[in-house]
C-alpha cells in the first residue's frame, strides 16, 4: 500500500513521439559567469517545422529565473510551469530571446551548469540543458550554436571553432544535450593532429594547475583513437581544435560535447605513481569512446532517448574494437564478457532487467545502464559476426553518407544493413526489443549414421514481457575429439527456439568422445548450458583453439568445483590444479591470458551459480568456499607461482603498455596467491619496493586482505593529498574487510574528514567498495549493510539524485537470497520510498526494484 504521496511521474512512451512543431537555424548564447547569479541571454531563430503537425511552442526549462521575454523583439508573457514555458507565436519564422539567471553554486546535482572546485562546467546530457535555458530540450531539435563566455576566468571554452577571447561557434547542427561550457583557472597539455585530409587540428587537454605532467597517456590515446577512426571507419575530425576538460566532481565517466569533451578526471589523469594499468587501460578507452562519439553519436545523434543504444552500444563496439587493436584481442575479449556477466546479466536476471531499446521510462537518467551499452555493443558485435566484416563496413558506411547531420532510429540503422546485404533483419531486431538473456543449450550424439548437435534457445520472462519469441543468434563453434579439431570453426544462426546439426560419420575421424566448444569468442550473450564432462572441461583449457573458450573451459571448471564446494564437497580437483599449472607455467600464452585462468569467479558470480543450481546463496559460505579453494590453489602451487613471481620481475623502465602491464598483471597475481600461501612478508617488500601504483595497489590488497595492522595508516600518510588515489583506499578497506568487519569499517571511513561525500568518486569509491567488492559484508545477515547503504542514498539523493539512482542497483539481486534477507532489504526498499522528498531517479528505481511487491 501506498500513503496518499504526489502523484508518480508519468512515464515517456516511445510509442508516443511526435517531431517538435518547429526548426531552429541558429542559436545566440551569451553567458556572464557569476557562481551564485550567472546570466543566460538566448536569442534563437525558429521556423515551423513542414514535418510535424503539432504547433504548441513548448521549451523546456527547470529551476530557472525567467528574467525576460521576447518574440520578435516584441516583451511576451509565456506561461511558466515546473517544467517549462508555452507562449504563442506566430505561424512563421520568428526570433526568440530570453534572459534567465541560474545559480551554479547550489547545482549538486551536477547536471546543467555547475562548480567543481571554483570551476564552472556543464554536464547535458541527457536533459540538462533545460537548467540552463528555456529550450526544446529534446535530442532531434540540431542547431549550429554560437556562445559568448563573460567572466574574469582565464580559460573560456565552448563547442566548435574559437572566433575571439570567450567567443565560440560550432557550425555543426547539434541537439542541446551535446552543448558544453567551462570556465577556469586551467592550463593545457597541447599537442596537434593533421587529418588524412591534411587538415590541422589543435588538440589540448585541460587540467587544474599541477596536473599538466598527468595528461600524456591521455593526448597519446586521443591521437591513436583519431587515426583509428581515420583507419577503420574512414571518419575524420571536422573542427580546428578538439578540447577535453577533466573535472572532480562528474557523475558518470566522460561527456561527447562536440569539440569539447569533459571527463571525469579519473579518467583523464595518470602517472606512474598514482594510476595502476588498469587506469590506464580506462583511460585509452574512454578517450576513444567519447571521441568515437563524434560521429557515432554527434554528427548522427539519436531522435529520442529511447534510441540511446544507436550511439551508446555502437560506440562501446567500436571503443572495444580499438582496445583489441591496441592491446591483446583475446585478453580484452575476456574482460569484456567478464563486465557483462558481472553487470548486465545481473540486471537482465532481475527486477531491472529492460530492452537494449526500452519503451518507456520515467527518468531517462536510470536506463544508461549496462544493458543499453554493453549489450548493445555486442548487438552490434553479433550484426558483424552474422553479416562477416565486409557488409559491416558497407553498412556503416551507408549509415554515415545516408544519415550524416540527422536524429535517427534504430530502425534506420538496420535499414542500411539490410540494405547492403539484401537482407531482412527483423528477426534480429528482437535483440533490441526483447529483454532478458537467452539460455543456448547444447546436447550431442551418435544417431545411426550422423554425429548430431542440437542448440536450444530459451529467452526467460522479464518483467513486462512473459513471452519471448526466437532470437537469431550466431553460434560459432567447433568439435574437438582426442585432442584433435575434427570439425573447425564454424558459425551457425540458429533461428529457430531448436535446430540439429549433422555431419555424417563418414567425414568425421573415428569418434572416442566429442567435446563442442559452442559459443567461441563469445559469439552472442547468451548463457550456455553444455553438458561436458568436468575432464572435457579440462581438456578443453589445453586444446581449444580459441582462446576465449580456452579461458572459458577454465572457468566452468572453476564455477563447478566451488558450487560443489559450497555445497560441501570441500575439495580442490587435482587435475583442476594441474590444469591451472600447466596454464601458468606456459611462456607461449601472454601473462595476461594467464593471470586471467587463475582468477576466480566473483563472489556475486556464485551467488547466481548457485541460484542456476538450485541453490539459495548463503553470502558467507560463498565467501569462505571461495577463500577456500584460493587457498588450495596457492598452497598447491606455491612453488610455481615463487617461480613466475621472479621470471615477471620488471624487465625494462616503467611504461604503462600491454606487453608491460600484463607482466605485472601475472606477477600481482602470484603475489596475491603468495601471501595467502606464506604470509605478508614478500606483500611488505613489493609495497617497500614498488615505484608504481599498480604493484602498490596489489601489495596494499593483498596485505588488508590477512589483515596488517598498519598498512592504511602508511598508505594514507603517503597519498593524502591525491584525490584519485585516496579514492583507492577508501575503496580497498572497505572490498578487503572482512565480512563481520566491512559495514564498521565503511562507517568508520564515512566520518574520516576526507570522505566528501558530495563527490561521487568518493561516495563510490566506499559504497562499491561495499556492496560491489564485499558481497559477504553487504550482505551481512544482521541487515547492517542494506541499512547502511539506504541511509546514503536517502542522504545523497537530496544533492545528486543521479549518483543514488545509480547506487541502488546493489538491491537489484535482492530476489535471490533467504527470506530473511529478502525481508530486510524490502524493507530498506520501503523505507527509501517513504523517504521525503525521493527523487524521481531513485523513485522509479525502487518502484521498479520492488515490482509486484510494491
Ligand atoms: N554519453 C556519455 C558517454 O557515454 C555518458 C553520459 C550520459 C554522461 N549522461 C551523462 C556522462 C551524465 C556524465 C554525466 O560517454
Ligand atoms: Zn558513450
Amino acid at each position: 500500500m501506498k500513503d496518499a504521496v504526489p502523484p508518480a511521474p508519468q512515464p515517456v512512451r516511445l510509442a508516443d513521439y511526435t517531431p517538435f512543431g518547429f526548426l531552429i537555424d541558429a542559436v545566440h548564447l551569451s553567458f556572464t559567469l557569476h557562481p551564485t547569479a550567472t546570466r543566460v541571454k538566448s536569442r534563437i531563430t525558429f521556423r515551423p517545422n513542414p514535418d510535424a503537425s503539432d504547433r504548441r511552442f513548448f521549451l523546456h526549462g527547470e529551476g530557472l529565473t525567467l528574467i525576460s521575454a521576447r518574440i520578435d523583439g516584441q516583451d511576451c508573457a509565456p506561461t511558466l510551469t515546473d517544467t517549462g514555458l508555452e507562449a504563442a507565436v506566430p505561424d512563421a519564422p520568428f526570433t526568440w530571446e530570453a534572459e534567465v539567471e541560474i545559480n551554479p553554486e547550489a547545482n549538486t546535482a551536477l547536471e546543467g551548469l555547475y562548480m567543481s572546485n571554483g570551476m564552472y562546467c556543464t554536464q547535458c546530457e541527457a536533459e540538462g540543458f533545460r537548467k540552463i535555458t528555456y529550450y526544446p530540450d529534446r535530442p532531434d531539435v540540431m542547431a549550429p550554436f554560437t556562445v559568448a563566455i563573460d567572466s574574469d576566468l582565464p580559460v573560456l571554452l565552448s563547442n566548435g571553432d574559437p572566433q575571439g577571447p570567450g567567443l565560440w561557434h560550432d557550425p555543426w547542427p547539434k541537439p542541446a544535450y551535446l552543448f558544453a561550457l567551462v570556465a577556469g583557472d586551467l592550463v593545457a597539455h597541447s599537442d596537434t593532429f593533421t587529418t588524412a585530409s591534411g587538415a590541422p587540428v589543435d588538440l589540448n587537454i585541460w587540467v587544474r594547475p599541477g596536473d599538466e605532467d598527468k595528461c600524456a597517456y591521455a593526448m597519446d590515446a586521443l591521437k591513436r583513437s583519431m587515426r583509428w577512426d581515420e583507419r577503420e571507419y574512414g571518419r575524420e575530425y571536422d573542427l580546428s581544435v578538439f578540447n577535453i576538460v577533466a573535472v572532480d566532481d562528474f557523475n558518470m565517466g566522460a561527456m561527447e560535447n562536440k569539440g569539447l569533451n569533459i571527463f571525469n578526471s579519473k579518467y583523464v589523469l595518470a602517472s606512474p605513481e598514482t594510476a595502476t594499468d588498469r587506469d590506464y587501460a580506462f583511460i585509452e578507452a574512454i578517450v576513444a569512446h567519447e571521441y568515437f562519439h563524434n560521429w557515432t553519436g554527434n554528427r548522427i545523434t539519436c531522435r529520442d532517448w529511447f534510441q540511446l543504444c544507436l550511439k551508446e552500444g555502437l560506440t562501446v563496439f567500436r571503443d572495444q574494437q580499438f582496445s583489441a587493436d591496441m592491446r591483446s584481442a583475446a585478453v580484452e575479449r575476456i574482460g569484456n564478457v567478464l563486465q557483462l556477466r558481472a553487470r548486465q546479466f545481473r540486471e537482465d536476471a532481475g527486477p531491472l532487467a529492460h530492452n537494449v531499446r526500452p519503451e518507456s521510462y520515467v527518468e531517462i537518467n536510470n536506463f544508461y545502464t549496462a544493458t543499453v551499452y554493453e549489450k548493445g555493443a555486442e548487438v552490434i558485435g553479433m550484426l558483424r559476426t552474422i553479416l562477416g566484416e565486409d557488409l559491416y563496413r558497407a553498412g556503416c558506411n551507408l549509415y554515415f553518407d545516408r544519415h550524416d547531420g540527422q536524429a535517427c532510429t534504430i530502425e534506420d540503422w538496420l535499414a542500411c544493413f539490410e540494405e547492403v546485404a539484401g537482407q531482412d533483419l527483423s528477426q534480429f531486431k528482437r535483440w533490441y526489443t526483447q529483454a532478458g538473456t537467452p539460455v543456448l543449450s547444447a546436447s550431442w550424439a551418435v544417431e545411426a549414421e550422423d554425429f548430431t548437435l542440437t542448440l536450444r534457445q530459451d529467452v526467460p520472462p522479464t518483467p513486462g514481457q512473459p513471452l519471448k519469441e526466437p532470437m537469431l543468434i550466431p553460434v560459432r563453434l567447433a568439435l574437438y575429439d582426442s585432442g584433435a579439431e575434427i570439425v573447425p570453426d564454424t558459425l551457425v544462426l540458429l533461428d529457430s527456439p531448436e535446430m540439429t546439426l549433422r555431419w555424417p560419420l563418414k567425414d568425421l575421424p573415428p569418434l572416442a568422445e566429442v567435446a563442442p566448444s559452442i559459443l567461441r569468442g563469445f559469439s552472442a550473450p547468451v548463457i550456455l548450458d553444455a553438458p561436458l564432462r568436468f575432464g572435457q572441461r579440462l581438456a578443453l583449457m589445453a586444446e581449444d583453439s580459441d582462446p576465449f573458450n580456452r579461458w572459458e573451459a577454465g572457468r566452468s571448471a572453476m564455477r563447478e568445483t566451488l558450487v560443489n564446494h559450497i555445497k560441501g564437497q570441500k575439495f580442490v580437483p587435482p587435475g583442476l590444479l594441474a590444469m591451472l599449472e600447466v596454464n601458468l607455467r606456459d611462456k607461449s600464452l601472454d601473462p595476461a591470458f594467464r593471470a586471467l585462468m587463475l582468477a576466480l569467479p566473483s563472489e556475486d558470480d556464485l551467488a547466481q551459480a548457485c541460484v542456476d543450481a538450485g541453490i539459495v546463496p548463503d553470502p558467507d559460505t560463498i565467501h569462505d568456499s571461495r577463500r577456500a579453494v584460493r587457498h588450495d590453489i596457492a598452497t598447491t602451487m606455491a612453488a610455481e607461482f615463487r617461480r613466475q613471481f621472479d621470471a615477471m620481475a620488471p624487465d625494462g623502465p616503467y611504461s604503462p603498455d600491454a606487453p608491460q602491464a600484463a607482466r605485472r598483471t601475472l606477477r600481482n597475481t602470484c603475489l596475491s596467491y603468495l601471501t595467502l600461501a606464506e604470509g605478508p612478508a614478500l606483500a611488505r617488500a613489493h609495497y617497500d619496493g614498488a615505484t608504481n601504483m599498480t604493484d602498490q595497489i596489489a601489495a596494499f590488497s593483498a596485505l588488508l586482505e590477512v589483515g596488517d595492522p598498519d598498512i592504511a595508516a602508511r598508505f594514507e600518510g603517503q597519498w593524502r593529498d591525491d584525490r584519485l588515489v585516496m579514492d583507492k583506499w577508501f575503496m580497498l578497506q572497505v572490498s578487503e574487510a572482512a565480512p563481520d568487519a566491512a559495514v564498521p569499517i565503511a562507517e568508520g571511513l564515512t566520518r574520516h574528514p576526507l570522505f566528501d561525500w558530495k563527490n561521487p568518486n568518493r561516495f563510490r569509491a566506499l559504497m562499491a567498495g561495499l556492496t560491489a567488492a564485499n558481497p559477504a559484508g553487504f550482505h551481512h545477515r544482521s541487515g547492517a549493510g542494506y541499512r547502511f547503504l539506504a541511509d546514503w542514498l536517502i542522504r545523497v539523493d537530496q544533492t545528486n539524485p543521479q549518483t543514488a539512482a545509480r547506487m541502488s542497483t546493489a538491491f537489484e539481486t535482492w530476489r535471490r537470497y533467504d527470506a530473511d534477507r529478502q525481508a530486510l532489504i524490502l524493507g530498506e526498499l520501503e523505507r527509501i520510498s517513504a523517504a521525503p522528498s525521493l527523487s524521481r531517479d531513485l523513485g522509479e528505481m525502487i518502484d521498479r526494484m520492488r515490482g509486484d511487491d510494491a
